[in-house]
């Protein structure tokens, strides 16, 4: 199949109908978000959620994110919108937040990897909303990466994983916040935060209260340990290489380094620290600067691929704040493998 690209920076530009018309024919088509490039297909079709799995080789079992364009698209998804629901809609939407409800029967079984509920998100990219809107139906849209694969944050990474799997491609410029939503659930007895993200869990109770945080967030799943959301039993956001976390200050990480690093090693450390480590290293953002930070993580694991890194040591991010989503991926990246140095 040969991938159509298209760039769109407006959400008035003519294309943005064209995009549509291919998403309501049940066609794949991945967008720009605020957050990260989405593998964008009709949610309500299961046949089309089928097709998306396929192209992200993800496992069945992973509920793909209904996405919206407006509020009045929301309460036809799901059984009900509680109060606290309202109001976080009204504090984060549009924006990188996602809420999982009691799904409504119009969400097959494939979207929600066979949950009774849904998780749905109103994207703040305006080109995202523009299309979706002009594909008349709620977008089902994971990441667009190959699964297990670090998320993609430009088109150009897109393409690296789904050139030729899928109908369209949509260029609309690097994303802004660079990981992936704040995904809360409300089906709980406390509502409860299964995946960190650009809204933090600061803002999150600032307008509903306590909520609780899943284990999964910063520990690895117990064997046999049932996952609250599939994602989190995966391994995720890896790149090819062997990446370590070392907890600790610039000076002993340095020092780490100098007695262990080798031919083929690489340092994914924070802007400016570079010139002082005895290795090659890519940088990710600034250091106490989560959103920078968060912004740069994808894109910095897929250069050290194409630099053929075979094993990065890398900075630990502060887990605060946007920091607590941007530690949450390196954490997955590193398949929890933390040194205190
Ligand atoms: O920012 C984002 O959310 C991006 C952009 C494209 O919008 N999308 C995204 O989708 O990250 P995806 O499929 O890569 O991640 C969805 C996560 C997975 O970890 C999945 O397990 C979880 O949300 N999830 C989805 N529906 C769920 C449900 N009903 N219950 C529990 N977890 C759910
Ligand atoms: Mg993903």
């Amino acid at each position: 199949m040969q991938t159509k690209r298209f760039q769109i920076e407006s959400p008035n530009d003519p294309q943005v109908e064209q995009v549509g018309r291919i998403l309501a024919c049940g066609g794949l088509v991945a967008i720009p978000t605020e957050t990260v490039y989405g593998l964008a297909g009709n949610a309500l079709c299961g046949e089309v959620a089928g097709r998306i799995f396929k192209a992200k080789g993800r496992p069945g079992d992973n509920p793909l994110i209904v996405h919206i364009s407006a509020l009045s698209e929301l309460a036809a998804l799901v059984k009900e919108v509680p109060a606290a629901a309202l109001r976080l809609t009204e504090a984060f939407w549009p924006g990188p937040f996602t809420m999982i409800l009691k799904k409504a029967d119009c969400i097959p079984s494939a979207t929600s990897g066979g949950l009774d509920t849904v998780a749905v998100r109103m994207p703040a990219h305006p080109v995202a909303r523009a299309i979706i809107k002009a594909a008349g139906v709620p977008l089902a849209a994971p990441s667009a990466n190959t699964s297990g694969l670090p998320s993609p944050t430009t088109a150009a990474r897109v393409l690296e994983d789904m050139d030729g799997k899928i109908e369209g491609i949509v260029d609309g410029g690097p994303c802004e916040v660079g990981v992936e939503s704040t995904v809360l659930t409300l089906t709980t007895p406390v509502p409860r935060l299964l995946r960190p993200g650009g809204v933090t869990v600061e803002q999150i109770e600032a307008v509903i209260g306590k909520i609780d945080v899943d284990d999964a967030v910063c520990h690895r799943l117990k064997p046999g340990a049932a996952a609250a959301s599939p994602g989190m039993k995966y391994k995720h956001y890896a790149p090819n290489a062997h990446v370590i976390v070392l907890k600790g200050e610039l000076p002993a990480y340095r020092d780490y380094l100098s007695k262990h690093c080798a031919p083929g090693d690489f340092a994914l450390c924070f802007e400016g620290e570079e010139a002082s480590l005895p290795l090659p290293a890519v940088t990710f953002g600034r250091s106490g600067d989560p959103a920078t930070q968060a912004c740069r993580l994808f894109d910095a694991l897929r250069q050290l691929d194409d630099q053929n890194a075979v094993t990065v040591y890398a900075r630990c991010p502060k887990a605060q704040g946007v920091g607590l989503a941007v530690y949450n991926r390196l954490l997955r990246a590193a398949g929890f493998e933390v040194i205190d140095v």
